[in-house]
């Protein structure tokens, strides 16, 4: 057990390590962050920042050394990394998890391999190959960059053939990839994922399955409860669980998946920390998402993972700051409905498509709180 008062390393700065270290704090813990990029959100309240390359070998040492366990909210890290790190202090979730969810190729290997359901897909290393890829799959279907994709980034859907006919361009589009998956496009009727929690003994706890809207492929809304059966609802934990066990994970893994019309699940990707969609626990769950990863890489017990009220998040990206008469949003309109939590992530410039914070409605009926959800969204871009 790392007990409170320890201090704990993560790797990457942004809004989820933020979250996560303003949870840990609660439970005495204190932080260090390792983020290449300075003044970063979580930077700011954590014990210490170390802003270096992954390449810095001495930074990397002496972030290990001052730290008694390493977790991540960022993925994308190289493994040679997680490898010298681990030879110093552990690192969690693990470099199973990791290695496999960082690149498209071994996550969707990794899920065919194990039997799971996901999109019928093929791979493709060059502007050649991705022709006859696109054709064996079909339309439409998505192109996705193997490695360092994220909120849509790296993508490009397909519908008709014509739209294939230059592959030169669609490659030099992706900034000449070294690997693409060509994957079918699911015509789902809906987009749910579900957080498993899980620590070193193999003690597992899922989060209420969340409904997610996205739009322009960057997470618009999570409902929950999710408005499916209970049955799809306990698959997708039986996923969520089986995955976690399967990359042996310590700490959190998030699985989206898709709905089929027959009532099937298909699990589109996963991540090996904290998620977006999960953000509602914090006010509408026991114990939250970020709570739940110190608890498991500290090796202490679960908390509830039990929904307390109805929620709707919804995210608020930079957009909004732009439709802003004076270049801030009108926070007070909001925070007047005393059911609204806001979270802000003190990113400073409110850039299109960029995650600046999140709010949460929390009702006692899930339709009414997402009109009331919607409206406050609504307001808040002034239409
Ligand atoms: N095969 C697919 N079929 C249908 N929709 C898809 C498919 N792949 C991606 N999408 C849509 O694009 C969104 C983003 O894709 P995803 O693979 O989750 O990448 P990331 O979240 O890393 O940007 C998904 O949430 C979904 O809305
Ligand atoms: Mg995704």
């Amino acid at each position: 057990m790392i007990t409170p008062g320890s201090t704990i390393g993560i790797l990457g700065g942004g809004q989820l390590g933020r979250m996560l270290i303003l949870a840990g704090r609660n439970l005495g813990y204190r932080f260090h962050v390792f983020e290449p990029k300075g003044s970063c959100p979580a930077g700011m309240v954590a014990d210490l920042e170390i802003n270096a390359a992954y390449s810095d070998k001495t930074a990397l040492r002496k972030f290990a050394e001052g730290v008694d366990v390493i977790t991540l909210e960022f993925e994308n890290i190289p493994t040679e990394v997680i490898d010298m790190l681990s030879t110093i202090k552990p690192v969690l979730p693990g470099s199973r998890a990791l290695f496999i969810c960082q690149h498209r190729q071994r996550e969707k290997d990794f899920l065919r391999e194990s039997g799971l359901p996901c999109a019928p897909f093929e791979y493709a290393d060059s502007a050649e190959s991705l022709k006859n890829v696109v054709e064996a799959i079909g339309f439409p279907c998505v192109i996705k960059t193997a490695a360092f994709g994220y909120d849509g980034k790296g993508q490009i859907k397909l519908n008709v053939p014509e739209e294939a006919a230059d592959c030169d361009y669609l490659w030099n589009f992706l900034e000449n990839p070294q690997r693409v998956v060509v994957e079918k496009w699911i015509h789902h009727i809906g987009e749910f994922s579900v957080i498993c929690a899980r620590k070193v003994d193999g003690t597992k706890i899922t989060f209420p399955m969340a409904e997610n809207i996205h739009i322009h492929h960057i997470l618009h809304a999570s409902i929950i409860p999710a408005r499916i059966t209970e049955a799809t609802q306990t698959t997708g934990a039986q996923l969520a669980c089986e995955i976690a066990d399967l990359l042996d994970v310590t700490g959190l893994i998030a699985v989206e998946l898709f709905l089929e019309e027959d009532g099937s699940l298909i699990i589109n990707e996963m991540a090996p920390r904290p998620h977006n969609s999960g953000h509602y626990s914090m006010d509408g769950c026991i114990t939250s998402q970020f709570e739940q990863q110190i608890r498991a890489v500290a090796n202490l017990p679960f908390g509830s993972t039990e929904l307390v009220k109805p929620s709707v998040m919804i995210n608020l990206l930079g957009d909004i700051w732009a439709k802003a008469d004076d270049g801030d949003p009108d926070w007070a309109s909001l925070l007047a409905d005393p059911n609204v939590k806001l979270h802000l992530y003190d990113k400073g410039e409110a850039r299109p498509g960029r995650k600046m914070g999140h709010f949460t409605v929390l009702g006692d009926e899930i339709e009414t709180t997402l009109e009331a959800a919607e409206a406050h969204f609504d307001a808040l871009l002034g239409v």
